[in-house]
């Protein structure tokens, strides 16, 4: 499959007990299942030959694990990162980052890293018998080496380059005797002109890559490989998701791998500078997760912030990069916004610019962000909450998400393929073996908004509302445990909200907002089309039409109360709207529908495009599209313009524009509402 992004490979063995070997992953699940630990991201694999451990070690520098390392016999041992695995993007210059804790000088010199192009190693670092630090190339001859000597019985750090080639290889070693200073105590940069080996650097050992001395003993951590540069000291933030706005705060739940104690830095500002406040530091959790609910603050304002981490015995230091999330109006203000939303990130799909509608979407800058699934097609079905965990993980650092989630999230509606559809897109239903799994691994992740699940634990749905301004969003989740099996008979025994959640519902569009946005990620409108065969269309409304029926009749029900209504989900490969009239005609009740997608992905053979008053698909060719709906609240009224963006031509493709009437004598008359 397509990576777009190589975020930084770093393994961490926090997760660890002391004395346990360390892990490594293979198998069908390659990739993915050595994610959603605390470690970070396990080796790829980890060699260990006879008479010598690898083990996670607790008792050598307090607070930390560390993986020790302790040879009786002369074979190497090493964890290792490779193409075949999460090196996905292999280059010919890599930078690496470790500290290392050796009690005492080896009696020889011995290898702690290497690299190596397809089998034969390019270079590699080693520990020399008087203390000081050498690089070396593939026959054994020294490239640089220190002056300065490692501290022994304390942690120390090295970070450097390889630049691979056979005429104009390079290397560059920095030793840095105060573990996490940002300055070295030595540099040594080799000449540009030397036999490397030449071609990517496609492995990368942590270790005796190839041979040691016995009868050693020393400790590695934070081990780290990037392809963009130096990786410098401290967590690696791997992800950090900033959303869940409330009017007086917001979420912040974030990956710092190797981070120790960490609290978050909060501004009005990008440079972090003003009214700054503090949010109390916590430690990372079983999966590595720290989450910070961010409190006090002002209402419909944007807010910037970054991790702070105090390694043990050290000062507190950056972490990471800065995120940024806005608050909420406050509810019942009278408030104009503009909500970006959309859905659809598939990675098989590059050119033209896989990024061009994340990075377009980041640069507007909406007041509010929603995405309505289909978050990188990764199907996961796994049973277990640490395999949920690594595929969002996964999904987040290879398929280039990292940037949205930290600077332009907000509230996340799963669709099939984060959820329920197994790997050949079939069974696309709700109550299978990995639901409950997939749940409880969203949570962990994602910020929430206020659920409505209030009498279950665990929840069995991810529904959840929010108000901005006198808009209420009502987000449904039709990916929950109480669905029935879309195979069965539509009648009124086959739900795709379950009980509680459609009960919440009814109680939402009551609620005294004057204009309600529903939120879900599967089409509305239409009916079945028996061409499509079964599974398609057995997570679409229309396959559990005597349920939308029945909302559509509450509707009407409840119209005084509830006032005026609307309609986004994602889903439908394209951008489209349907007039409140077009709605009622197409079995969907009198309000306006947009439909938000795909910000990366083919324009789709539309299901049931005829339900829409206007649609772009862009004849199934590439879409970068998202909607940009603007909230425009004059007291009497709130317009709402959907624009279904093209983020490639700069253009609206589909527009549609809609008058709420805010007072209740200017409610719709009951005659509208005939025909449903
Ligand atoms: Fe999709």
């Amino acid at each position: 499959m397509a990576i777009d992004t190589q975020p930084v490979l770093v393994e961490c063995f926090a997760a660890g007990s002391n004395g346990a070997t360390v892990p490594a992953t293979s198998g069908a699940n390659f990739g993915i299942s050595s994610l959603g630990t605390a470690d970070g991201m396990l080796f790829d694999a980890v060699t260990i030959s006879a008479g010598q451990a690898m083990t996670y070690d607790t008792a050598t520098v307090p607070g930390l694990t560390l993986c020790k390392i302790v040879t009786t016999g002369t074979g190497s041992v090493f964890g290792m990162y490779d193409s075949a695995g999460l090196l996905t993007n292999a280059a010919a210059t890599q930078w690496f980052r470790l500290w290392l804790y050796w009690p005492s000088n080896p009696s020889a010199a011995q290898q702690v890293h290497a690299m190596l192009v397809s089998g034969t190693r390019a270079a590699d670092v080693v520990i020399n018998s008087n203390g000081t630090v050498s690089v070396r190339n593939a026959a054994g001859t020294v490239i640089v080496t220190t002056t300065t000597t490692i501290p022994l019985g304390a942690l120390f750090r090295i970070e450097g380059y390889i630049t691979s080639s056979a005429t104009v290889g390079q290397v560059e070693l920095k030793l840095y005797t105060s573990p996490w200073s940002a300055t070295a105590a030595e540099t040594q940069t080799s000449a540009a002109n030397l036999n490397t080996t030449g071609g990517a650097l496609n492995q990368v050992r942590f270790g005796a890559a190839t041979a040691a001395t016995a009868g050693l003993t020393w400790d590695q951590w934070g081990c780290a490989v990037s392809v963009s540069g130096y990786i410098g000291p401290g967590a690696v933030v791997q992800q950090m998701i900033c959303g869940g706005p409330a009017s007086s705060g917001f979420t912040v739940i974030s990956k710092p791998v190797g981070g120790t104690s960490l609290r978050l830095k909060v501004a009005t500002d990008a440079g972090l500078t003003q009214n700054v406040t503090f949010v109390s530091a916590v430690t990372p959790d079983t999966y590595g997760y720290t989450r910070h609910v961010v409190t006090g603050l002002n209402p419909f304002t944007r807010y910037y912030c970054q991790l702070l981490d105090t390694p043990p015995g050290q000062s507190e230091m950056a972490a990471g990069s800065v995120g940024t999330c806005k608050t909420l109006a406050a509810a019942g203000s009278i408030q104009s916004f503009a909500l970006a939303v959309a859905s659809c990130i598939n990675n098989a799909d590059e050119t033209p610019g896989p990024d061009t509608a994340l990075n377009d979407w980041i640069a507007w800058g909406a007041d509010l962000n929603v995405f309505t699934g289909d978050y990188g097609y990764q199907n996961p079905t796994f049973t277990d909450q640490p395999d949920q965990i690594g595929a969002f993980e996964y999904m987040t650092w290879f398929y280039g998400m990292e940037p949205i989630t930290r600077q332009a999230w907000g509230f996340y509606c799963r669709s099939n393929h984060d959820s329920t559809t197994t790997a050949g897109g079939v069974n696309d239903d709700s109550d299978n073996t990995w639901t409950a799994a997939n749940l409880v691994a969203v949570q962990e992740i994602f910020p929430q908004g206020t659920l409505g699940d209030q009498s279950n634990s665990p929840v069995h749905s991810l529904c959840q509302s929010w108000v901005q301004g006198r808009v209420r969003f009502i987000l449904l989740d039709i990916r929950n445990v109480d669905r029935s099996p879309g195979a069965n008979t539509d009648n009124g025994s086959k739900t795709m909200l379950g009980a509680t959640q459609l009960a919440w519902l009814y109680s939402q569009l009551q609620m005294p907002e004057p204009l309600k946005v529903i939120i879900t990620d599967t089409q509305w409108l239409g009916t079945t089309v028996p061409s499509l065969g079964a599974d398609p269309e057995l997570g679409k409304w229309w396959s559990y039409q005597t349920e939308r029926a029945a909302i559509v009749s509450q509707m009407i029900a409840s119209w005084s109360k509830m006032r005026n209504v609307c309609l986004i989900h994602g889903d439908f490969h394209g951008v489209a709207v349907a007039t409140a009239a077009q709605s009622a005609a197409n079995a969907g009740g009198q309000m306006p529908v947009y439909c938000a997608a795909p910000m990366r992905q083919t324009g789709a053979a539309t299901i049931n495009p005829g339900t829409f008053t206007s649609y772009y698909n862009n004849s199934g060719g590439e879409c970068r599209f998202y909607g940009r709906v603007t909230f425009t609240d004059n007291g009497s009224n709130i317009t709402v313009q959907y624009q279904g963006w093209d983020a490639t031509n700069s253009v609206a493709q589909v527009t549609q524009t809609d008058v709420f009437p805010v007072n209740a004598g200017n409610l719709p008359a009951r005659g509208l509402m005939g025909g449903m």
